[in-house]
C-alpha cells in the first residue's frame, strides 16, 4: 500500500474576476504526517483548502488533486467527503434547528454510508466531549448558534473525531483561542492522529504546534509555496515574519 495520501500536482487558481489566486502549488502529504501551511493574510491558504475540496466558488481551476490514489479534482465537495477529507472552517457556520448530536449523527451516517448505532454514538460524543472540556448541554443546542469562537472552533475538533476522516484540513481552528482551548485543540488532533490518516494545519500561531509532531511546513507567499521545512522553519516565521521571503 502506497503511503501517499495526497497529492496536488500545479494547483492554478483563478477568482471570478480572473486574477490569479493561487499559482501553481505542489504538495504531497503522506499516511501518518501532520503538514503545516503559514503565510500572510491573503496569501491563498483558505483558497488551497477550498480547491482541494473542489468548492464552486473558484470558476478556472487547473492541476490535479490525487487522493489516496483517486483523482478528486473533478468531485464534487460532498463526494470528496464521503471519499474521506474533513474540512474545518475558519468562520464556523451557524446552524438554528439543528442539534450539535442531531448534525454529526447525520453526517456520520451519510459519509460513512452505513446506519448509526445510535448508543455507540451517544457514548462516543460524550467521551469526545468530555476530552475537549465541552459542557455535554452543547450536544442538545442548535449547532454553532450563540456559541463563542472558542466554542465554535472546539465543536470542528468534537466533528473531525467523530466523522474520522483520513485526512483533515483545519484551517486555523485555533486563531481566537485561550491558552487552555489551544492545549485542548492540541490533544483533539493527538487523540485523532494514527499511522493511516494525515492533517493539515492552517495556522499563523506557532502555540497549536508545540505538542504535536510536526513532519512538514509550507510557507505560502502570493499563491505560492516559497520555502518548505521541519517544525523549526515555523519557529524562524514567528521570529522574522514574511518579509525575507517572496514569491
Ligand atoms: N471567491 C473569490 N473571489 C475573489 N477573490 C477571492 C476569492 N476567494 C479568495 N479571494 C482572494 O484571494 C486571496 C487569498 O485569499 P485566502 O482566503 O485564500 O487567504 P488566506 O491566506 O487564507 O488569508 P487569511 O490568513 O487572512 O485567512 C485574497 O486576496 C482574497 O481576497
Ligand atoms: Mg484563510
Amino acid at each position: 500500500m502506497s503511503k501517499e495520501l495526497l497529492k496536488v500536482k500545479d494547483l492554478h487558481i483563478s477568482a471570478e474576476d480572473n486574477t490569479e489566486i493561487l499559482k501553481g502549488i505542489d504538495l504531497t502529504i503522506n499516511k501518518g504526517e501532520i503538514h503545516v501551511i503559514m503565510g500572510p493574510n491573503g496569501s491563498g491558504k483558505t483558497t488551497t483548502a477550498n480547491a482541494i475540496f473542489n468548492n464552486p466558488a473558484y470558476i478556472d481551476k487547473k492541476g490535479q488533486v490525487i487522493f489516496d490514489g483517486e483523482d478528486i479534482t473533478n468531485l464534487k465537495t460532498d463526494e470528496i467527503a464521503r471519499k474521506g477529507i474533513f474540512m474545518s472552517f475558519q468562520l464556523p457556520e451557524e446552524i438554528p434547528g439543528i442539534s450539535v448530536s442531531n448534525f454529526l449523527k447525520v453526517a456520520k451516517g451519510k459519509i460513512t454510508g452505513k446506519p448509526i448505532k445510535i448508543f455507540e454514538f451517544k457514548d462516543e460524543l460524550k467521551k469526545n466531549m468530555e476530552e475537549l472540556s465541552i459542557d455535554p448541554e452543547y450536544a442538545d443546542r442548535s449547532l454553532n448558534v450563540g456559541f463563542s469562537g472558542g466554542e465554535k472552533k472546539k465543536n470542528e475538533i468534537l466533528q473531525m473525531l467523530t466523522l474520522n476522516p483520513k485526512l483533515a484540513i483545519l484551517d486555523e481552528t485555533d486563531s481566537g483561542l485561550d491558552v487552555d482551548a489551544i492545549r485542548t485543540v492540541s490533544k483533539g488532533i493527538e487523540m485523532f492522529k494514527n499511522d493511516e490518516n494525515a492533517v493539515l494545519i492552517i495556522t499563523h500561531n506557532t502555540k497549536i504546534l508545540h505538542s504535536l509532531k510536526v513532519d512538514k511546513v509550507h510557507i505560502l507567499v502570493d499563491g505560492k509555496i516559497v520555502a518548505e521545512g521541519d517544525r523549526d522553519l515555523a519557529n524562524v516565521i514567528e521570529q522574522i515574519g514574511y518579509s525575507d521571503y517572496k514569491s
